[in-house]
């Protein structure tokens, strides 16, 4: 660590799938941001139960494990606390970090209440340090273009827009209720996926003048148990520049994985985007000459991918897909387990001499100008 770097000490609270997503990112920052302008550290975690906190801390690497969210909160050493529990836990956690001088590094939604929110909003005001949410979304390369192009006015006035978050989760008869399917702990759809979606209009169209929802139950009585936590949530909105579209929140979307779509229409230009498909954006800029065969008129599509602004984007590089790290990560694991239980890996080596023969064949093929057969050497 160079004397300079600043260190910033994280507390984790909650440590399910969100909680290990933060973890994940903090680890890798130093292979993504070159140079890093400060030094991260996981200080602590928080779970449930000590016990289990204790054996996160000893799994995962991290200093120490706490009995509760409060003790760690007291914890001098602590910069930033990072709230990952249920929705319902957010605003103690939140307000008594504040209130502590801790900053705070809060997943959607902020809390269950406006009520709750506006006190948020309140403590924070008055206090010396401040929070951030997990939109996460605002983060993928072709959002940030978005935003971009939308700000140097290339969609002109915005005039529609239409976005929708589907999951199939809720289509499952047998699946195994959590506190995301209770509306008492501050579950349902509307928090869930619509808090994100509700988000990227905010972000990039504006503020929210009226809006009208309809929220739906479609298995209220699953296999012994019962929701009241909405599955699929429908909103109209207008905006208060005048756009007006529709907001949809979805776990009832059969076959559907990850699917958040958004598209903006203004006088001058349009955008598209879908997670699904993140290297990606599509931009129609209707100051593009038109003519009877088209001209050049028509949906552009952006490479956005890795492009992020230094000290990232430089690893990896920005024509790798959003992918290619995941499937290193599959590969390298899928070897060690089996050096591990000593089963031979596929690819082999076989495999790779096999290549090996296929490009020298074509290499020799080349340079003779004429078809060759691919034969093993003798
Ligand atoms: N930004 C995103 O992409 C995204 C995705 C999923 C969930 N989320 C949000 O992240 C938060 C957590 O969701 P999740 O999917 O990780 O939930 P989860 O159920 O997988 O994990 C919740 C964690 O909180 C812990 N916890 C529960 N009560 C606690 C307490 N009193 N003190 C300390 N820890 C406690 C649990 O032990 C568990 O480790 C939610 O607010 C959710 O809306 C965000």
């Amino acid at each position: 660590m160079s004397p300079n770097q600043k260190e910033l000490r994280i507390g984790l609270v909650g440590f399910g799938s969100m909680g290990k997503t933060h973890a994940y990112a903090i680890h890798n920052f130093p292979y993504y941001y070159q140079p890093m302008p400060y030094r991260a550290t996981i200080a602590g975690v928080c779970t449930t139960s000590y016990e289990r906190s204790v054996a996160i801390a000893a799994e995962y690497g991290f200093a120490r494990a706490y009995h509760t969210a409060e003790q760690m909160i007291a914890d001098e050493s602590i910069d930033v606390i990072d709230i990952c529990t249920p929705n319902e836990l957010h605003y103690e956690a939140v307000l008594a970090a504040l209130r502590a001088g801790k900053y705070v590094y809060c997943e959607k939604p902020l809390c269950v209440t406006a009520q709750q929110a506006q006190e948020i909003a309140a403590a924070e005001r008055e206090s010396s340090v401040f929070g951030g949410m997990v939109f996460n979304n605002r983060f993928m390369a072709p959002i940030m273009r978005a935003k971009q192009l939308i700000g140097e006015g290339r969609l002109g006035r915005l005039l529609s827009f239409s976005v929708s978050y589907e999951h199939n989760s809720s289509t499952f008869a047998d699946r195994t209720p959590g506190w995301k399917q209770t509306a008492a702990h501050g579950g349902g759809v509307l928090n869930d996926l619509g808090s994100h979606v509700i988000d990227l209009i905010y972000h990039l169209c504006g503020e929210f003048d009226t809006v009208q929802g309809l929220s739906q139950i479609a298995f209220p009585t699953h296999d012994g148990w019962q929701t009241d936590a909405d599955e699929a949530f429908y909103m109209t909105a207008r905006l208060k520049n005048g756009a007006c579209g529709t907001v949809v929140a979805n776990k009832l979307a059969t076959g559907a994985n990850d699917d958040l779509s958004l598209t903006i229409f203004g006088e001058t230009g349009s955008i598209k985007y879908s997670l699904t498909e993140p290297e990606w954006l599509y931009f129609y800029d209707r100051t593009r000459p038109s003519s009877p065969i088209g001209g050049e008129s028509g949906f552009t599509r952006i490479e956005c991918g890795g492009r992020y602004p230094a000290p990232g984007g430089g690893f990896p590089s920005p024509k790798a897909t959003v992918g290619w790290l995941r499937c290193h990560t599959e590969s390298y694991f899928r070897f060690l387990e089996c050096v591990a239980t000593n089963t031979p890996f596929s690819p082999s080596l076989s495999d790779g001499a096999y290549v090996q023969l296929v490009m020298e064949t074509a290499r020799a093929s080349a340079a003779r100008g004429q078809r060759m057969e691919v034969t093993p050497l003798a």
